[in-house]
């Protein structure tokens, strides 16, 4: 690939804010265009602002890599496909941004210069029948990476680790949209690894709404017999993209660092990133309601990449919840740790207030959401179950979300006030 190939525009709703470019080594860098910082836009993340035009290979690699699926094998099966450029190595940034860069997670779209054009003023929306979304969805269990039914020159990226498909909800039933036009829901089918997994998540996001929590709507839907939480957009409004970064791409760390042992942000990394909110109180105790909610849960995937940002030029603002799921349906003995830890602690009955009081988080604020969600929890989990049931969703797992997490808001509330727990565990 030449140097040319490999430069890449990249938009925002449809105009260019600037661009890719390899460097000597063929790495990437991103610059601003001048036109772009002129007219005082915002950034497109925070590990790159807007006061400095061009940026390193580190912070580019960390924002785009950080669009793509963090998952190999779902890599390796995007950089087989032939669509734009023909096959590729999955190690290769530019090429697989070529592929999949038209419909990212927030506004920003990454094209080559032959499809400019119908990034900004192109594309179609193909609605599909059920039978189609089934065996979309059912293709994803042998081949992760995702496959357009109908125009494969449309294509998506999302990050994450789980399969995924991402249609347009439209008057005539969902569709592949592509171009200028964007994806407004989330499709994760059921996982075999986990069986229930996708209610379980459903209900944990539901209960967390019950909860007052700002979190994506989602449901479950059954596409014959493939059942697949279906999550709406937050980063989708009216037809328009609005622009988001994970707090990893916020921080400028890969997304194969995601998890605080691996080196990514945890607990104050995230509130430092938090400082640049638009109301900063308000997003911390609303980081604080989700930590906590990720504890009384068991949420043990709550790492830097499900929790974003949302970036406009009027504001920035810790976006909606998304990807919460609690994990005692599928633990069996064995307890997993937290995936960022609360006070140096990721065990989640090591954790008491003393540990989360080291993130000087506000004591009456903290005791009192702790109190409310360890009372409320439990309810709000079984009424969103009800509902759930109601409308012919069910699964073992539900049963078990509740009970578990019914004796964990007991212990909990046994437990919160206690001293630490022994000199084996340090503070
Ligand atoms: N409702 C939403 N609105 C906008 N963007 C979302 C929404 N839900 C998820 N995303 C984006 O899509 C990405 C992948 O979604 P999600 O976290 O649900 O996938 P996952 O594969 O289950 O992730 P993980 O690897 O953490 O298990 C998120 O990191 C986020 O950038
Ligand atoms: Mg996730």
């Amino acid at each position: 690939m030449s140097k040319a190939d490999a430069a890449l525009h990249v938009l925002i709703n449809g105009r260019r804010i600037g661009g890719l470019q390899p460097d000597k080594t063929g790495a990437l860098r991103f610059s601003y265009d001048g036109d772009w910082l002129a007219a005082g836009r915002h950034p497109l993340s925070l590990s790159m602002p807007v006061e400095r035009r061009d940026h390193g290979t580190e912070q580019t690699a960390a924002f785009f890599w950080g669009l793509l699926p963090d998952n190999a094998q779902i890599l390796e099966g995007i950089a087989r496909r032939s669509e734009r450029g023909g096959p590729c190595s999955p190690n290769s940034l530019a090429r697989m941004l070529a592929k999949v860069g038209m419909d990212c997670a927030g506004a920003v779209q990454v094209v080559r210069e032959e499809d400019l054009i119908e990034a900004v003023e192109g594309g179609e929306e193909v609605v599909l029948r059920d039978a189609q979304i089934a065996e979309a969805l059912r293709r994803l269990a042998i081949h992760p990476a995702p496959q357009r039914m109908v125009n494969r020159e449309g294509q998506f990226s999302l990050a994450g680790a789980q399969p995924k498909l991402a249609y347009r909800k439209t008057a005539s039933g969902w569709a592949e949209p592509s171009g200028r036009i964007p994806t407004t829901h989330i499709f994760k089918p059921a996982n075999p690894r986990f069986d229930g997994l996708v209610e379980t998540e459903h209900v944990c996001m539901a209960a967390a709404s019950r909860l007052g929590l700002q979190v994506a709507h989602s449901e479950i839907r059954y596409f014959e017999d493939v059942s697949v939480i279906v999550v709406e957009r937050y980063d989708r409004i009216e037809g328009r993209r609005i622009h988001q970064e994970d707090m990893c791409q916020a921080a400028g760390i890969r997304p194969g660092r995601k998890y605080e042992t691996d080196g990514g942000p945890g607990i104050d990394g995230i509130l430092t990133l938090l400082a640049a909110s638009s109301s900063p109180q308000e997003d911390h105790r609303r980081f604080v309601d989700a930590l906590i909610l990720n504890w009384l849960l068991l949420g043990t995937d709550a790492h830097a990449k499900n929790y974003s940002l949302l970036i406009t030029d009027r504001q920035i603002r810790l976006a909606p919840l998304y990807d919460i799921a609690s994990y005692y349906p599928f633990m069996g003995d064995h307890v997993p740790k937290l995936a960022m830890r609360i006070g140096r602690r990721r065990q989640q009955d090591h954790i008491r207030r003393q540990n989360w009081l080291q993130h000087g988080f506000k004591t009456d604020y903290l005791d009192e959401r702790m109190h409310e969600m360890i009372a409320q929890l439990p309810d709000a989990l079984a009424d969103a179950i009800r509902d759930c049931n109601a409308h012919g969703v069910r699964h073992p797992a539900l049963a078990i979300t509740l009970a578990k997490t019914g004796d964990f808001c007991k212990w909990a509330a046994a437990h919160y006030n206690l001293g630490l727990i022994g000199k084996d565990f340090p503070p």
